[in-house]
């Protein structure tokens, strides 16, 4: 599965959104290592998003083709950095990606709120433009964002 390398159109795309608790202490090091292992293997099956972490709590947003989310989505939950993996959202829609250049972007907690509002005020896709607007919603009731 090819990564759209841009192109943005509508399309049905899978989302994923969860968040969950880092099992240890997570340094730069052990984020970067995740990191570059999902830019390894995020592009081959499609995937793109964004990985959030601060205090302790990770929250990530992965799109894409819904059989490739899915078997992602269920390696990431056996992965042993991280437990009480809480899943937030799990929806079809037929829209553009919200991050069609990141095939998984380390953002940090106190830039996520700037990074969706850029996002959300660039997206020209009405539906793009809610489903930010719901996840900087999610943010701000987790407090995650500020
Ligand atoms: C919070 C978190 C997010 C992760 N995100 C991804 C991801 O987007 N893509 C990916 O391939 N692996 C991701 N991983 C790593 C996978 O759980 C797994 O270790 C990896 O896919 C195995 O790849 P390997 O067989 O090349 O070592 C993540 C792990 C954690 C703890």
């Amino acid at each position: 599965m090819k990564n759209d390398e841009g192109q943005q159109s509508s399309q049905s795309i899978h989302h994923i959104v969860y968040c969950s608790q880092a099992v240890q202490h997570m340094d730069q090091d052990a984020l970067e290592k995740i990191i570059a292992t999902a830019k390894h293997h995020n592009p081959r099956f499609g995937i793109t998003g964004l990985l959030v972490f601060g205090s302790g709590i990770f929250f990530q947003w992965l799109e894409g083709p819904k059989d490739n989310v899915t078997s992602l989505f269920k390696i990431i939950s056996d992965d042993h950095r991280h437990t009480d993996v809480v899943l937030i959202t799990k929806e079809d829609e037929f829209r553009e990606r919200l991050f069609p250049n990141w095939d998984m972007e380390l953002v940090a907690a106190e830039d996520i709120s700037a990074v969706l509002e850029d996002a959300m005020h660039e997206a020209s896709d009405p539906k793009r433009k809610s489903t930010l607007s719901n996840m900087l919603q999610e943010l701000k009731k987790r407090s995650l964002g500020n």
